[in-house]
């Protein structure tokens, strides 16, 4: 035991100083954050204290104490963790385990080095490379903006999320995503609809680590070319876990046991799925798995957008237009085929009184998110008529709610999978009913790189009250609470492995949630950049993921489509979705040519579903990716550290699309 404890010591390696250089640095008034005591050890590492001094930071309140935490949680896991010991901060409530006594043997040291930057610094054992080289003299920890910067061994950089860019390793020319869920279509560099910040780097001998910060809260990150990384939130703490793989599938993996495993999913769902928005009727989507079947394309999936809803609502069908839908989904069944239905995160409160069960029981049961006052429901505008409010799914008692609508709503459709859309959450108005007040959560000084610079725009306002806090803290968590419960919801309805598919997504989700890339357009470009989400997501722990096959918005032509048809027969969700008032493009409407090109490629994806079946169990139980990079097994060979074109299914099959219109080969 002693023993133990005295290994810990060892690591912290205290560099002396030139006491003059430092007294000078500290006394004429250098800002920042200074040591004043030695580490103190702690049950699974050490603790010291940073005391701040001179003038305050630029947007003020700074946190004068602040302490930072070092565990060593697994000989591949390290977390530091940089908080206010005197005053709780918003936590993400995101449960990763650890030992409760210090790893006894790690492949990492930490060097804690006291001079005038009072570095911090985090080194692979066997190479000595150091992974992180931090000043914490330089951090700022003030009440609405905290700063922390790093030097990183390469400029092999993948990861962050949820954006569209143009390469899998990323551009390190000062390059900042901005990280706050929202309702955004894919467009280059701009929040979209989830939050990972993660990222894995590739050193130069070829080890790769992965880096989680988690905090929730509007947030940036700044790559540059030196190489370094510079972290910028406006809320909650410093909280860093550290994976040292060394391999890219060992990160994962790692990555993977901290913040849960990825979900097993049901067979059925690695078949082709298709759908659309804006079957007007059920003869249309009848007469759609007619024609699929008549050319003898594969097809496991028809998915119900909202167009099934009666006025949008959840958890009704639309008797006219929809009539019979029951009936038909359990003829679907008796095909062999699965039903997915689509619900949003708003409920409507202007339905007629005593007509709308979901919306009256949520009411009186007050699990609404609220206004800033604590009380009130935030009334929101989205698609169903009249106005609308946002289930507060971190309260356990919005969950049950939500686990019994699901439920009951079964006995009316016998739906197979759930659909989780608009999650974000996305409102029509810029902040709720009747706008956002002006104050310090609503406008903070510092506003992230996010769309329009606001937090409040297309959803709801950061002020409004969530069962942990305000959404200031918990906004980019919704759709991430929303995953469990729904998940739950179908095992308890079915009976059977849930298939769940969201659009918002956090660490973590890949536990319980398969995602699709969001409203993507019919355009070469989005094809490329689609292999390269697919890659981040399976970096993120959430490896059933594809993208719109053939475009959601815009028209989407005989060409384009039949060569996205070809690589979504790879995506590991393989879905063709299309946006309302978009022409036709299933796979069986561009006649026989295309027909028999889809059915051919289609049938390589199920000829391989074994393969791919298998691979999904491997992530379930041991965390690997299913698509991955070909760095992931080519790691030593630094060509492949670029490649984004191709990408493999496990270690044993590369797929190499055609990405290019008018072309006829990969060259
Ligand atoms: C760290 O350095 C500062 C001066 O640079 C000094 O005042 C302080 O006592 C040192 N702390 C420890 C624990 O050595
Ligand atoms: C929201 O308001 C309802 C009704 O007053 C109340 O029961 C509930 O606790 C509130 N929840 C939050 C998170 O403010």
């Amino acid at each position: 035991m002693e023993k133990k404890q005295q290994l810990y010591f060892v690591v912290i390696a205290f560099a002396v100083f030139a006491p003059a250089f430092a007294a000078t640095s500290i006394s004429e008034g250098q800002d920042g954050y200074s040591l004043s005591r030695k580490p103190e050890k702690t049950t699974k590492g050490w603790r010291v204290v940073l005391s701040r001094h001179g003038a305050t930071s630029r947007y003020g309140n700074d946190i004068s104490q602040i302490a930072l935490d070092v565990e060593f949680q697994t000989k591949d896991r390290l977390r530091f963790k940089i908080y206010d010991p005197n005053n709780k901060r918003f936590e993400v409530p995101l449960k990763i385990e650890s030992p409760p006594l210090a790893a006894p043997d790690i492949s990492y040291d930490i060097e804690l080095v006291n001079d005038s930057s009072l570095r911090f610094k985090i080194l692979r054992k066997t190479t000595g490379t150091v992974l992180w080289d931090t000043s914490l003299a330089d951090l700022i920890f003030s009440n609405q903006y905290l700063q922390i910067a790093t030097n990183i061994p390469s400029s092999s950089v993948y990861g962050f999320g949820e954006h569209q860019h143009p390469s899998f390793r990323h551009n390190m020319n000062h390059i900042t995503y901005g990280m706050y869920t929202r309702d955004q279509s894919p467009k280059m560099y701009a929040n979209l609809y989830g939050v990972h910040p993660f990222y894995m780097c590739i050193e130069n001998d070829a080890n790769a680590h992965g880096v989680l910060f988690l905090n929730s809260n509007a947030q940036e990150v700044t790559l540059s070319p030196e190489p370094s990384l510079t972290f910028r939130t406006i809320g909650g703490i410093l909280d860093f876990y550290v994976f040292l793989g060394p391999t890219p599938e060992n990160v994962v993996q790692q990555y993977t046991e901290a913040i849960g495993r990825p979900h097993f999913p049901p067979y059925w769902s690695l078949g082709y799925q298709l759908s659309r928005w804006g079957y007007p009727n059920i003869d249309v989507v009848k007469q759609t798995v007619t024609r699929m079947e008549e050319y003898g394309i594969p097809q496991d999936v028809q998915y119900g957008d909202i167009d099934y809803m009666n006025h949008h609502l959840d958890f009704t069908y639309d008797k006219e237009n929809y009539a019979g839908l029951p009936e038909y989904i359990q003829d679907l069944k008796k095909q062999g085929l699965h039903y997915v239905i689509i619900l949003d995160p708003f409920l409507s409160k202007d339905e007629a009184q005593g007509t709308y069960r979901p919306y009256e029981l949520g009411e009186q049961l007050g699990i609404w998110v609220n206004n800033s006052d604590g009380i009130t429901p935030a009334i929101g505008k989205a698609l169903p008529p009249g106005y609308s409010v946002y289930p507060d799914y971190l309260n356990p008692k919005t969950a049950d709610w939500w686990t019994q609508m699901c439920v009951e709503f079964q006995n009316v459709l016998p739906y197979d999978g759930i659909w989780i859309d608009m999650n974000e959450p996305s409102n029509f108005l810029n902040g709720q009913y009747p706008g956002c007040a002006h104050n310090d959560l609503n406008n903070p000084p510092f506003v992230p790189r996010i769309s329009d610079d606001s937090l409040s725009q297309s959803t709801l306002c950061p002020d409004s009250k969530t069962y942990l806090g305000s959404l200031y803290d918990t906004h980019s968590l919704f759709g991430w609470s929303e995953a469990a419960p729904t998940f739950r919801a179908i095992q308890e309805a079915t009976g059977k492995r849930p298939f769940v598919l969201s659009r918002s997504t956090f660490v973590g989700n890949g536990k319980y949630t398969a995602h699709w890339l969001g409203d993507n357009h019919a355009l070469w470009e989005d094809m490329h950049t689609s292999i390269i989400g697919i890659l981040e997501f399976n970096l993120f722990g959430i490896p059933q993921v594809g993208a719109d096959i053939c475009g959601f918005y815009f028209d989407t032509t005989f060409e384009l489509c039949l060569r996205w048809t070809q690589l979504g027969a790879f995506y590991p969700l393989s879905r063709n979705h299309n946006a309302l008032d978009q022409k036709d493009q299933d796979p069986a409407v561009f006649g026989t040519e295309f027909a028999t090109i889809a059915r051919s490629v289609l049938q390589i994806r199920y000829s391989l579903l074994p393969y791919l079946y298998t691979l999904f169990f491997e992530a379930h139980t041991l965390g690997n990716t299913v698509a991955r990079g070909l760095m992931h097994e080519f790691t030593a060979d630094p060509e492949t550290h670029g490649i984004d074109t191709a990408f493999l299914w496990g270690s044993a099959l590369m797929i190499a699309p055609v990405l290019q219109e008018a072309s006829t080969g990969v060259f």
